[in-house]
């Protein structure tokens, strides 16, 4: 009896279709099995015979050709490992996925199983900026595919910029972090993260937004995944990849961040690190608003939903442990404390952001974590060490 797991490696056609050969040995040296299918574009870059001898297994390389057809092999082939990665996936297997083409025996096998997909996506930075590819991204986030990389740097066509594949080493941490294989204290825990500004529109070119860049958020999604959570990370609009082997969803209003937060639950712990917009245009305009002789707009404000107050009050989902983050800049403590009892969540880990504070796109921040009977002071931190501290404790308080 071993805890040996197994994934279904998809290589598409591209140059960086060699790096697949290493990361199928350091999935080895870690106890997870392979089985590789390649597309046809694939085999122009690495032969089945290399990746047969380092998988130990057969390759799959046809949807006609799998020998158990009779019994529908393909639905099998989809369903008999524990996670199905794409390394690199092509721009073209990203197009295909996003909208349920089934053409081939990789495009198939993506289709029809019922296991997580990691995507590793590796191209050309103009193949990888472009609105289509981008467009397929958003749509494979929101069906819940999980994706690490792509890398920044040097390519092999001469250009420079986002679209390299992701080390090996990274890939093979983002597999541990679905996998679980890699036990931690929050091992078994699911854990739900709201982070980043909301936009609240005006009109199709103007929104209402604030400072938060989403680091901390972001931090305490990579950190709670490293820690052996099960992550999703519900953000508003940021400048940040999300971290690897945690699901995302991207929402731009409060609104649609409290509905992907209902719909994400239920969760054992839930972090509200998001900077939501207090306040919304009732109406925002169909088209652009025009500059007008006759003065100026006036914005009419509606209040927007407090999550973290709408999941304290929830009846049967309500998360285990619920925490809030709240950004101030005065008297932080006693702010903060006023702000748990409102809100009627667990803790508060409240943050100095007055310019003194500067904590807003900063990596360093001071945090004090505020139960119902103590405070806890991190002074100048970075923001991965206090997602640690704050993680940490709640992996104590669930033991
Ligand atoms: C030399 C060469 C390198 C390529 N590299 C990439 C790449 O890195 N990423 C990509 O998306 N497509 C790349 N392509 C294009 C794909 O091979 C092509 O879109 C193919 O249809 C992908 O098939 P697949 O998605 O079934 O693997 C490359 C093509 C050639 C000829």
């Amino acid at each position: 009896m071993t805890d040996k797991k197994s994934i279904l490696l998809i290589i598409g056609g591209g140059i960086a279709a060699y790096k697949c050969l290493e990361l199928i040995r350091r999935l080895k040296e870690h106890n997870i099995s392979v089985t590789p299918v390649l597309t046809k574009a694939g085999a122009e870059f690495v032969t089945p015979l290399s990746l047969a001898t380092l998988a130990e297994t057969q390759v799959h390389t046809d949807l006609f050709d799998l020998k158990n057809e009779t019994e529908i092999g393909h639905i099998q082939l989809s369903r008999q490992a524990d996670f199905v990665v794409v390394a690199p996936a092509t721009a073209d297997l990203m197009a295909k996925m996003a909208n349920g083409l089934a053409n081939d025996l990789a495009s198939t096998l993506l289709l029809a199983t019922d296991k997580d997909v990691l995507v590793a996506p590796a191209m050309n930075v103009r193949m990888w900026d472009h609105p289509a590819t981008q467009r397929n991204i958003a749509t494979l986030r929101q069906d819940g595919v999980l994706f690490v990389g792509p890398d920044d740097g040097d390519m092999a066509c001469g250009e420079t910029g986002p679209g390299r594949l992701s080390e090996p080493d990274q890939i093979v941490q983002a597999i541990q972090a679905v996998l679980h294989v890699k036990k931690g204290p929050l091992s078994g825990k699911s854990v739900l993260i709201t982070a980043g500004p909301t936009h609240e529109p005006i009109d199709p070119v103007r929104y209402i937004a604030n400072r938060s860049s989403g680091k901390q958020g972001y931090a305490l999604a990579e950190m709670a995944a490293s820690l052996g959570a099960d992550v999703t990370l519900v953000s508003g609009p940021t400048k940040l990849s999300p971290p690897a082997g945690v699901r995302y969803i991207g929402i731009e209003t409060a609104r649609e961040m409290r509905d992907a937060t209902l719909a994400n639950l239920p969760a054992d712990i839930a972090i509200c690190a998001a900077a939501v917009a207090d306040w919304r245009v009732k109406k925002s305009a169909g088209q652009k608003m025009k500059k007008s002789k006759d003065g100026l707009p006036v914005l009419d404000l509606a209040e927007n939903p407090d999550i973290l107050a709408t999941l304290s009050d929830l009846k049967d989902n309500r998360p285990h442990l619920l925490i809030g983050f709240a950004a101030e800049t005065e008297t932080v403590i006693e702010h903060a404390k006023k702000k748990l009892k409102k809100k009627g969540c667990d803790w508060i880990v409240a943050n100095d952001v007055s310019t003194e504070g500067n904590v807003f796109g900063n990596d360093e921040t001071s945090i004090h974590i505020i139960t119902k009977d103590s405070v806890e002071s991190f002074e100048k931190v970075t923001k991965s060490e206090a997602a640690q501290h704050v993680l940490l404790k709640a992996a104590e308080t669930l033991k």
